[in-house]
């Protein structure tokens, strides 16, 4: 496990030191000066958060996001959180995000940066939380990436991951969802974690993961 008091982005630090990680390598800052997310977000990276990034070399990439989810769900339930996945990798306690999750493809290779928001930093205003204000849950970070990371190896080659994953996002079915240009009804969760949803027109349309986020109410 390499750990850094700051860096500004764990997934980026893993890009430009690729040829010099070995596989499975476990990157965890402190803090993060340029967290990034999804759709070129940024992350805010107080200290107080964990910070991780994994790297998996020479993998197949498709299910990798749905792994990331389901490890960092079945972690926080298995610490007294209770926990929903809002398609396809926002992990919600009490419906707030509290985790985010970044894959990145790079040559063959995979990097999965994962951020939760766990402590309260004193630098944050009273509205942020985070699973210790939401559940007075005080756990060390670095534990809390290990076990993430365990439990991502294991599922990595589980061919039923998919199964753990429609647990989580079952909220969803029926709901209401906001994409970048429609709105429609969730149906189900596609076997390759896509989103299959029922449009205005009453026609049944697919939301590929890597391309589109969707909004709606989670409680
Ligand atoms: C999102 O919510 O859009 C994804 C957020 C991913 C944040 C994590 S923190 C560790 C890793 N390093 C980054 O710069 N981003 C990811």
């Amino acid at each position: 496990m390499i750990l850094l008091k700051t860096v500004n982005s764990t997934n980026t630090y893993i890009k430009e030191n690729i040829n010099s990680l070995a596989d499975r390598s476990i990157v965890i800052a402190e803090s993060q000066t340029g967290g990034r997310g999804r759709f070129g977000r940024t992350f805010v990276s107080e200290s107080g958060g964990l910070y991780m990034s994994l790297l998996l070399k020479n993998v197949k990439t498709d299910m990798l996001t749905v792994c990331g989810g389901v490890s960092v769900a079945d972690v926080l339930c298995g610490i007294g959180a209770d926990v929903k996945i809002k398609w396809v990798n926002d992990v919600y306690c009490k419906g707030k995000k509290v985790c985010g999750i970044l894959a990145e493809a790079v040559n063959g290779n995979a990097i999965i940066g994962i951020g939760v928001n766990v402590k309260h930093s004193d630098s944050l205003p009273d509205v942020a939380y985070s699973l210790e204000k939401l559940y007075g849950i005080n756990i060390d970070t670095l534990a809390l990436g290990k076990m993430i990371a365990d439990k991502f190896f294991e599922y990595v080659n589980d061919t039923d991951i998919i199964d753990r994953y429609r647990y989580y996002t079952s909220h969803m079915i029926g709901k209401r969802v906001a994409y970048n240009n429609g709105d429609g009804i969730v149906k189900c969760v596609t076997d390759n974690g896509n989103l299959s949803v029922i449009n205005a027109n009453g026609d049944e349309i697919t939301l590929y993961s890597g391309e589109i986020s969707v909004k709606m109410e989670i409680d």
